[in-house]
């Protein structure tokens, strides 16, 4: 199989026609494996433009999921795609795709707070995580440039539905805020835009950064 691109937790590879299989790191827990394709699926049946996640599937000793390939680049290198300057353009649309996809409400997701529990230790942050906002927003958990892609018509399309659940917007909001920690410049904007202030998202960062050191423990390759 060609690879064609490589992610935190897994790698994607060719896999027939327009089909594209992304391969889990040796040992990657099947339950979470299991867990992006059914998000995958709830999310393409809101009619939100992603690929269509086919089947599981096992290859090379490894476990993985079957989607439509996307034709395209990611959104990361669109946004510094002209001579290193960032694209006002595409800081839009990444924006705009982040509103259009809040409007959504879902009950077929995990609760954020259940999600954000799975890899807490400490009775203050519970007592924190349990003193948030409730929703039902369809969060998308992992909003980053890298987790949007572009095709040819120049639509955006969302990948990566790993982290997926249900929420207030504000919590989506900060993880994005968060995510973008490597670019001053575009997190700011993007918080700008998006149009709140640090003071609105500080209690979910505050949390997002407590559990965050666990999280990625998840997220290695084991
Ligand atoms: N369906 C797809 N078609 C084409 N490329 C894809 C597809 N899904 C993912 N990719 C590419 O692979 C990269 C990693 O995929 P992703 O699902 O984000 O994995 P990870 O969970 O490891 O971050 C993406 O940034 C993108 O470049
Ligand atoms: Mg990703």
């Amino acid at each position: 199989m060609k690879l064609i691109a490589k992610g935190n937790t897994a790698e994607i590879y060719e896999y027939g026609n327009n089909l594209v299989c992304k391969l889990f790191y040796p040992e990657y827990p099947m339950p979470y494996i299991k867990h992006e394709f059914y998000n995958a699926t709830v999310v393409e049946k809101l009619g939100i433009k992603t690929p269509k996640a086919h089947k599981l599937i096992a290859a090379e000793g490894r476990d993985g999921i079957v989607y439509d390939q996307i034709l395209g680049e990611k959104l990361s290198l669109k946004l510094y795609a002209i001579s290193g300057e960032l694209s006002g353009m595409w800081l839009d649309a990444f924006v705009n795709f982040h509103k259009q996809l809040l409007q959504h409400s879902i009950e077929d997701a995990m609760n954020y707070k259940d999600f954000l529990k799975m890899f807490v230790t400490d009775e203050e942050t519970i007592a924190k995580i349990d003193g948030l906002a409730d929703g039902n927003y369809l969060l998308h958990g992992d909003f980053h440039p890298a987790n949007v892609m572009v095709d040819q018509n120049d639509n955006l399309v969302l990948i990566d539905m790993m982290n997926m659940c249900r929420g207030p917007r504000l919590y989506d909001i900060a993880r994005t805020y968060f995510l973008l920690k490597y670019d001053n410049n575009v997190q700011s904007k993007y918080l700008e835009q998006i149009g709140y202030k640090l003071g609105d998202i500080m209690p979910y960062l505050d949390v997002i950064l407590a559990i965050r050191k666990n999280e990625m423990m998840r997220q290695l390759p084991i």
